[in-house]
């Protein structure tokens, strides 16, 4: 199975699981915030174009490893730059969350993909994708370029959660700014 169908076929088990577990999911449209088949899909199509530009997948450009704080992992690498998805060029931010038995700043320059425990994405959409946060997309891939799920089971791509007390946006709102981004004043 190339990459490229096992993140298909990881998104569409995400989705069945999420329809079968409550009932809000059997309303799933595109309209809903995150964790829709456009968002899946446009994470696939995400995905695909960060490992074309090597900024993920093996042989991935490295960042200089950091020592990070909660919900990322214990050491950190963060890469800014920009993409084309789709035929639009966008901004990218792609955080690479390490952990694990043994990791330390060393470890992970060592070894990257060895302590790799989650990729987390935000990508600058069109404008109007999400006015009220500086329309970016947010995703979290595993290592493997599948998307992570909240406990509910919904895929963690899309406006994650927008409207929700917790999850990326919630959090991203105190960055100082109102870009959304802790790192830099980007606007
Ligand atoms: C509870 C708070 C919190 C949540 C939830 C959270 N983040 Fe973050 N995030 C941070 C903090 C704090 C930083 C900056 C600190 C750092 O780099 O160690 C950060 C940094 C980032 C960055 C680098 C750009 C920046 O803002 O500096 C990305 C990309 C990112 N987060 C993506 C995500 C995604 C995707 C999600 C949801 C799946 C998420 N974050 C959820 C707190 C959070």
């Amino acid at each position: 199975m190339n990459n490229r169908s096992l993140i298909t076929a990881l998104a569409a088990a995400g989705v069945l699981a999420a329809c079968a577990g409550t009932s809000m999911r059997s309303t799933e449209s595109d309209d809903a915030p995150f964790g829709g088949p456009a968002s899946v899909a446009f994470a696939a199509d995400l995905w695909q174009a960060m490992t074309a530009a090597g900024l993920a997948g093996g042989g991935a450009l490295q960042g200089t490893p950091y020592t990070g704080q909660h919900p990322h992992g214990a050491i950190l690498d963060t890469l800014d730059t920009t993409l084309s998805v789709g035929g639009r060029r966008g901004e990218i931010i792609v955080k690479r969350n390490y952990g694990g038995e043994g990791v330390s700043k060393a470890a992970v320059a060592d070894d990257p993909a060895r302590h790799l425990k989650a990729v987390t994405v935000m990508f600058r959409r069109e404008k109007g994708y999400d006015s009220d946060n500086a329309d970016w997309f947010w995703a979290k891939y595993l290592p493997d370029g599948s998307l992570d799920t909240n406990p509910k089971g919904a895929a963690l791509a899309g406006r994650v959660a927008k409207g929700a007390p917790k999850g990326c946006i919630a959090c991203h709102r105190a960055a100082p700014g109102g870009d959304l981004v802790f790192n830099n004043d980007r606007f």
